[in-house]
């Protein structure tokens, strides 16, 4: 009904403008005033966690992009080997696991059928298993170690958008955790991102309030074939992200590419007036990326793309190679994703009414899908 909706025309629009509660929310009680985490409700003991020599992270659509940044965030922050997979890929192909590999489940509904039975899979190898949940006593954290539950409220829309965003921010809580834990790298970089972090709803809001030229491009885009999405680092699979949403909602053909591999096969598909959303990397931190995704939107555009350029605000450099620019605030590098994506949120959602199509319901489709 209109008053479940909020007086939004679709749940997925109310949705991504709880985006800054459902963030806060998540964060809660968890970072204290000093920068201390607490995370009292994962009953992983400290001694297993200073014993563990791999992470493995399982999950499926839009959970699964959350799980492949958090592998950079990781693997950067604790120093511990980590790798993302598709859950319906993992047990499959005999993965190797024991005691001291914690494998991470992460899923919205916490039923998605391919991710329980990687988790099950992995727990009978001995791998204790942590779930990144935002449904309290479904069976994905009922079966699990242990449990960190995203507290984004019931998500109702078919495209996931503020679990997302709460899965996310899970993963780098859980990232921090651990090498708070362990004392890896803990010093003035992390010191600082947990303080950004635990700010980071003000960014998001920021955000949501600049959006209406996005709506407006979109709108202009609703009789185009395809769109492609470039990234690099944690921006791509931000560009993923986004191309799945479009294919989830608009239903068109669009591909997330990392932008690293644009010459060596998808510049071929490069034409007039093709639609290219760039997601670029902050100028400060890994500026060498920086730059190369500043070359590429240039190759791209000599060839006749037309290039809609997310980029951190104060960075000038792209702004003579981008035919449409979206603004997005400063973070820290690898928390970019949290302000990135809502664009690509708000471009699918839009294309997709443009298009006639139903937002909240897009064909063949389902909220959780309970079979393998
Ligand atoms: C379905 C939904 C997606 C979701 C995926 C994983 O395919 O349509 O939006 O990302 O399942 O769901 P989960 O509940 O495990 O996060």
């Amino acid at each position: 009904s209109a008053a479940e909706k909020g007086g939004y025309d679709y749940f997925m629009l109310k949705e991504i403008a709880e985006q800054p509660k459902a963030v806060a929310d998540t964060l809660l009680g968890r970072i204290d005033a000093s920068g201390v985490l607490s995370l009292d409700e994962v009953r992983i003991p400290p001694e297993v966690l200073r014993e563990v020599d791999k992470v493995v992270i399982v999950a499926c659509g839009t959970a699964y992009h959350a799980g492949m940044i958090a592998k950079y965030a990781i693997e950067h922050w604790t120093r511990i080997p980590c790798e993302t997979e598709l859950a319906s890929e993992f047990r499959y192909r005999d993965p190797i696991l024991d005691r001291h590999t914690l494998v991470i489940a992460i899923s919205q509904s916490g039923e998605t059928m391919d991710t329980l039975m990687a988790l099950r899979h992995a727990r009978e190898q001995g791998a204790k298993v942590l779930a990144i949940c935002n449904t309290n006593g479904s069976t994905i954290p009922r079966e699990s170690d242990a449990v960190l539950y995203t507290h984004a409220g019931p998500e109702v829309a078919v495209a996931s958008t503020k679990a997302f965003l709460t899965q996310l921010v899970a993963c780098y809580l859980v990232a921090l955790f651990v090498a708070q834990v362990r004392g890896t790298k803990w010093g003035d970089e992390i010191r600082d991102v947990v303080r950004e972090l635990a700010a980071i709803g003000t960014q998001v809001e920021q955000v949501l309030a600049t959006m209406e030229p996005v709506r407006e491009l979109a709108r202009g885009l609703a009789d185009k074939n395809t769109v492609l999405f470039l990234g690099r680092h944690v921006g791509y699979p931000v560009a993923l992200e986004g191309a799945l949403k479009l294919k989830e909602l608009a239903y068109m053909h669009a591909e997330g590419f990392a932008a690293g591999e644009l010459k060596h096969g998808p510049i071929a598909l490069i034409e007039e007036d093709l639609p290219v959303v760039v997601v670029v990397p902050s100028p400060r931190g890994r500026s060498v990326l920086h730059d190369k995704i500043v070359s590429n939107i240039q190759e791209i555009r000599a060839r006749g793309a037309r290039t809609i350029v997310i980029a951190e605000e104060g960075d000038e450099t792209v702004v003579p190679y981008a035919d449409h620019l979206v603004r997005i605030p400063r973070t820290p590098v690898l928390l970019q994703p949290l302000v990135s994506t809502i664009p690509l949120q708000v471009f699918a959602c839009e294309l997709a009414t443009a298009r006639g199509n139903e937002v909240d319901q897009p064909r063949n489709l389902a909220k959780s899908v309970t079979v393998e």
